[in-house]
């Protein structure tokens, strides 16, 4: 077997990874948008298996936090926003990206992603000397080579150093020192090979519009680049109607744009995508209490559903403006260890400006201290199209068959949790000549589709449907054959070991529910 995710050198990954986003578009998955029109930079369509999945991923998050916790409720703000929310939530000044573009190749890249690069490829260099001398030497202690191999110490105090400056020039936008570290690392245009470097300059990340009946600075309006602050502004609206009382949160899903200036690997980093948050609304002093524990719970959900070895903590090591805690579930897409979901801990930054700004008393009245204060937050902050990325890339396994021959000794298989997957059951004609085989199937359809989610197919033989329902990551197939006529059974084949067994159709909806809900995912987070 061959997980496209393992660990494999770069231009085996950069190949599986273009192999991952040709089978999201053959698949009805992901389509680039406006593709008629040559495409839009950062900018996809989910097809027909890609909105299951989305809805699917979306589903197991909101169940996990609003159905899972009896003080955590939903909402579904607005995306336009009165534009002080942005000035008060320190967006309009600070959320910024270190921007610097190549003279002669006209190509635009971050400052600091630059740097990065340099921090990685030290890293990678580390890690296969590492694995050199794994394979060299029996009885092999890690910790003992890395801390003495003079090498490998060397690459890591200079990657440690570059880190160390990248974050403080960062923290204190210090753009001048950027520019001075790209120049001393010597860095080029990835592209093109060039330095003729400009100098770097802050570049706000905010798409603006304006409102058709307020002219000038006053009518301008951002589409929100996070979520949250929908849920700061309302969090005494749900309060107060929910009852709640602190520790509470509010959980929302929904469209977030973000003007980024490089929009690439796919749906990882997009103008226009979706976030999962949760602010936590808590007493001031036990935020590193609950950072603590919904770190722990967030990778819970994680792992019900991606292998622990692909996921790792990553603390921030440049905080965000509104944070004073923050780490990174980072997963291992097939070009490296990346961010995919937040957790930070925002203090009490956002309620305490938009009190300050709009005048609006952001208190909560807490009965068992018998005052008020404004609560901290700890925000959990997962984007669903990474989630997407993670899931399918994991997902995506070539496989040979065994005792197969031809066509069919290999397969495609994506093997995603059951709960997940875009189609829980495929119904499949032994023949698709014969009226009564059919007849039969799609009386079988008509009963299941109130069930779950299935797909009646009987455009090819049945060896080519079963592929394709592995290719979607189908978890069940139903043959209906000869013997069905006679006695109501059908064979039932599993997606993973392809192994098949004949159950009678009265038994189907049952077999199928039980272990493919969202109930056996859910009950994993307890
Ligand atoms: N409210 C906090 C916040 O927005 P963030 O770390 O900037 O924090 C949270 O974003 C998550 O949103 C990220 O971990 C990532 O999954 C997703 N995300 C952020 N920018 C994205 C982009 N340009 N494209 C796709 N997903 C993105």
């Amino acid at each position: 077997m061959n997980s496209i995710t393992q660990s494999l050198n770069h231009s085996m990954q950069e190949e599986l990874f273009k192999r991952l986003v040709s089978h999201c578009k053959e698949y009805g998955f992901i389509y680039p948008s406006s593709e008629v029109y040559d495409g839009l930079g950062g900018v996809y369509d989910y097809g027909p298996m890609g909105a299951e999945l989305k809805n699917n991923i979306k589903e197991y998050w909101w169940k996990a936090m609003v159905q899972l916790h009896e003080n955590i409720v939903g909402l579904d703000s607005a995306i336009f926003m009165h534009p002080k929310i942005w000035k008060a939530s320190g967006h309009v000044d600070a959320f910024n990206d270190p921007l610097i573009d190549n003279k002669d190749s006209k190509k635009r890249y971050r400052a600091d992603q630059l740097i990065e690069g340099e921090i990685d490829k030290l890293e990678a260099k580390i890690e296969k000397e590492v694995e050199k001398a794994r394979k060299k030497f029996d009885n092999f202690d890690e910790a003992l080579f890395r801390g003495t191999n003079p090498r490998v110490v060397d690459w890591a105090q200079r990657a440690d150093a570059i880190a160390k400056r990248l974050a403080n020039a960062m923290k204190v936008n210090d753009m001048a020192d950027l520019k001075a570290l790209i120049e001393e690392l010597e860095i080029a245009d990835p592209d093109t090979g060039s330095r003729n470097w400009t100098e770097v300059r802050q570049f706000n990340l905010m798409f603006s519009t304006q409102m058709s009946n307020i002219a000038g600075e006053e009518g301008k309006l951002y589409l929100r680049p996070e979520t949250a602050q929908g849920i700061f502004v309302n969090f005494l609206n749900v309060q107060k109607t929910t009852r709640q009382k602190v520790p509470f949160g509010i959980a929302q899903i929904g469209k977030a744009f973000r003007n980024e200036i490089v929009a690439r690997q796919f749906i990882f980093r997009m103008r226009e995508f979706e976030q999962m948050e949760m602010q936590y609304f808590i007493r001031p002093g036990s935020e590193m209490d609950w950072y603590q524990y919904w770190k722990e719970k967030r990778m819970a959900w994680h792992r019900a559903v991606t292998p622990a070895q692909k996921l790792r903590f990553k603390d921030h090591d440049n905080l965000a403006h509104y944070a004073n805690a923050a780490v990174d579930v980072q997963f291992e897409f097939p070009f490296g260890f990346k961010e995919l979901e937040g957790i930070h801990s925002r203090t009490d930054f956002d309620l305490g400006n938009h009190q300050a700004l709009s005048g609006k008393k952001m208190q909560y009245f807490d009965p068992e201290l018998n005052e008020a204060y404004v609560p901290y937050v700890v925000e959990t902050s997962v984007g669903v199209d990474r989630m997407f990325l993670a899931v399918l890339s994991n997902a995506l396994v070539d496989e040979t068959v065994p005792d197969a021959q031809g066509e069919d000794s290999t397969r495609t298989v994506l093997r995603m949790a059951p709960a997940l997957a875009p189609v829980k059951c495929a119904i499949l004609p032994l023949k698709a000549n014969n009226d009564e085989l059919v007849g039969k199937a799609k009386a079988i359809f008509s009963q299941l589709k109130f069930h779950f989610k299935c797909q009646y197919d009987d455009t090819a033989g049945i060896g080519k449907l079963y592929r394709r329902q592995d290719a979607i990551g189908t978890p069940y197939c139903l043959t209906i054959d000869f013997e069905t006529l006679e006695n109501d059974t059908v064979t039932i084949r599993e997606r993973d070991s392809m192994k098949q067994e004949r159950v009678p159709v009265s038994r189907v909806a049952e077999i199928v529910r039980e272990r493919t809900d969202m109930t056996r995912l859910l009950e994993m987070l307890a």
